[in-house]
């Protein structure tokens, strides 16, 4: 007899002290299963204020972790570990490599102040708040890098280039990314890992220019991880949640090209909203979550042999919360 999975996750969800985290660009069918939604910086804080000791996050790896950072008390699964492509591109030691090319280019580690993208491993987030740095989040980025310059340090943006360059662009600072071209660090504001996100890459030049062709009045939103290229000549970027209000804003005949991730934009209203990109733009790490995954983890809770559950060594939560902190305390 197959299992009715919805049917079975609302029951364990009544029956355990559990709570279901999912992030916008999982799949419908699991989205629909979550207690709590929303863009990083807010999963992040609604899953501190949770009061449940369980939570199964329906996301990707350093999502969990970064609920396990800043509430170590709690027990974190997650359906799938899926990790994020953008936050493997750096680890630990290629954090370092960064701290060394500006030391080696004239800049005291002193006079470096790294801030870290969410989306990082722990591992990262520790090295930064080591370092008396911050994480920062789409949604906060502008705020957290004017915090750092307060500092009068050189910013050390870790490891979305797409990011770090956008948020320097609208603040008018000048950036460089290690790796490309000439980075000078002395003549930089904020200095750039040569990290990015795949699926925010696919959006073109092109395609803007397709649909700016097609509805001379259409609107174009997307998300800071595209190329600043793109960033530049879109209407509006923000993050997860901000586009969804900047969607919902719009007058329903204004029609509205998106460059995020697919799941997301077709969740949107319907009607007058386009996917700005002419292949589908998904995030396979994202979508690895079923609702058999969801339905197998929370079982495993109500089983007392937990599955996927998230670790984070001591020395790690200490720094990286202090990162993730400090984040949370400028918000
Ligand atoms: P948000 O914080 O905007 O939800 O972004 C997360 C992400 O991974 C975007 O690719
Ligand atoms: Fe990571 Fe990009 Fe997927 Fe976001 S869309 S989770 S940045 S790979």
């Amino acid at each position: 007899m197959s299992i009715d999975y919805k049917a079975e996750i609302e029951r364990l969800k009544k029956k355990l002290p559990v709570t279901v985290v999912g992030h916008y660009y999982q799949r419908d069918e699991v989205f629909e299963m979550a207690d709590i939604t929303g863009d990083s910086l807010e999963l992040a804080r609604k899953c501190k204020a949770d009061i449940n000791p369980w939570v199964v996050f329906c996301g990707v790896g350093f999502m969990g972790q970064s609920v396990k950072v800043i509430a170590p008390e709690k027990r974190v699964l997650m359906p799938k570990i899926a990790c994020c492509a953008m936050a493997r591109m750096i680890d630990g030691s290629y954090f370092d490599d960064s701290v060394n090319y500006m030391v080696e280019r004239g800049i005291a580690k002193e006079d470096i102040l790294p801030i870290t993208y969410i989306n990082s491993d722990a591992t990262v987030k520790a090295k930064v708040g080591e370092m008396g740095g911050m994480v920062c989040t789409s949604s906060n980025a502008y705020k957290i890098i004017e915090k750092g310059l307060e500092s009068g340090k050189k910013i050390l943006f870790v490891p979305d280039r797409c990011l770090g360059q956008n948020f320097a662009n609208s603040m008018g600072l000048k950036s460089c990314v290690i790796g490309e071209g000439e980075c000078d660090p002395k003549e930089a504001d904020v200095i750039c890992f040569n990290g990015f996100c795949s699926v925010h890459q696919l959006f073109t030049l092109d395609d803007i220019e397709f649909y700016r062709e097609k509805y001379p009045d259409i609107k174009i939103a997307v998300h800071p991880e595209c190329d600043p290229k793109i960033v530049e000549a879109a209407d509006f970027a923000g993050s997860t949640s901000q586009l969804i209000k900047y969607v919902n804003d719009l007058d329903p005949e204004q029609k509205v090209a998106i460059g995020t991730e697919y799941n997301l934009v077709n969740r949107m209203r319907q009607g007058n909203t386009y996917v700005l990109s002419a292949t589908k733009p998904e995030c396979p790490t994202m979508n690895e979550t079923t609702l058999e995954d969801l339905y197998l983890t929370l079982k495993s809770i109500e089983d007392e042999k937990p599955i996927n559950e998230i670790v984070v060594d001591e020395h790690t939560v200490k720094y990286a919360n202090l990162a993730l902190e400090r984040m949370l305390a400028i918000n």
